[in-house]
Formats: C-alpha cells, structure tokens, sequence
C-alpha cells in the first residue's frame, strides 16, 4: 500500500473545508448534510464535528461499484434512512467524485424529494475520468487517477477503517 494522503493532511483540509462550509451557511436555514454511504463514512464524521452550526446529519445509500476495482455495475440509490427533506437545504458528501455519474443522479434524486437546495462537497476528485459534466461546491483534494482506498473508500469491503488515503499495490 502506498500512502497518497497522509492522515495528518486530511486533518488539516478538513480544518479548511469547515470553515468554507461554514461560511457558505452562516446566518442561513439549518442545512441537513447528507452522506452518500458507505464511502462517505470518515468524511462526514469528521467534518460535521468541525462545523459549529446547526445542522442535521442524514444518509442515502448509492453503489455501483461491487467488488470488481474497474467495472461500474448498475448504480442503485436507497432513500428509506433519509428524513422528508422537502424545502430544506441540503449539503452532499461523498468520498470521491470519479465519473461523475452517482453525484448527478443523487443530485436529481434529492431535486425529486423537493429539497429547497443541494450543494455538494466530495473528499477526492479523481482527475482525467470524469464522462458527466459536474462541478462540486466544496473538494477536499485533487487526486490522478489511481485506485484509492482507506478513510471510508474501500476495494471489496475492505481498507475502509485506514485513517489515510492509499493506493493498493496492484491497482497503480
Ligand atoms: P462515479 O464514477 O459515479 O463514482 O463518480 C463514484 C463512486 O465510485 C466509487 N469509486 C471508488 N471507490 N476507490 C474506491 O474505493 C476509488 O478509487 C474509486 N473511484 C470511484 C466510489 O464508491 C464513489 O462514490
């Protein structure tokens, strides 16, 4: 495993992304954060401790990847955890934005819920994969494309619990 974000780094453009966040909704309605699982896991754990606002903390689940490192299968979103959303503002994390494809049809699916607003923040950006064009609100760090796991991304299940940002040997 070759470490490619360190867990003291991650800290600290946590430490930045907060205070971003937390200025884009200062003095604005509570903003229900929504956590796109199971990636998103780490990321939202440790950035809804950051921000000093008042907030809910909700999940939906969307995957597409199972097991195989390279091919997408079909992506399938569950809502049932999800608390009616109608006319709130709603900040979506995820781990990592690849083709784009899950965050635009996330982002459609919470449209169809009657949310008042999405903004969306990812972890990582998987820089030269990208098929949907998309424009995140709020990126923690640009990465090339390798396969990455650890601090919630994971290849079959596995190296989720990592507190840093690998790439498997194997998979470069
Ligand atoms: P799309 O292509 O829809 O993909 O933007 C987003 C989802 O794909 C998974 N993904 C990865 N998972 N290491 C992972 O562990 C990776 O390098 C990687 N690239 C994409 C992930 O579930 C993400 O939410």
């Amino acid at each position: 495993m070759n470490v490619l974000i360190p867990a003291d780094t991650i800290r600290e453009r946590l430490d930045a992304l907060a205070i971003q966040i937390s200025q884009a909704y200062e003095g604005k309605p509570p903003v229900t954060v929504v956590g796109i699982l199971n990636g998103c896991l780490m990321f939202v754990a440790d950035l809804v401790r950051r921000i000093d606002l008042p907030l809910r903390v909700a999940f939906i689940t969307a995957s597409s990847y199972r097991g195989d490192a390279t091919t997408p299968g079909k992506l399938v979103i569950h809502d049932g955890l999800l608390p009616d959303l109608k006319g709130r503002h709603v900040l979506l994390l995820d781990d990592i934005l690849d083709t784009g494809k899950t965050l635009t049809r996330v982002v459609s699916h919470l449209i169809d819920l009657g949310v008042a607003s999405v903004k969306v923040g990812v972890l990582l950006r998987k820089i030269g994969r990208q098929e949907v064009p998309f424009e995140p609100d709020f990126i923690g760090f640009t990465i090339p494309d390798k396969f990455v796991v650890g601090y919630g991304l994971d290849f079959d299940d596995e190296y989720r619990h990592l507190p840093y940002i690998g790439v498997l040997e194997g998979k470069e």
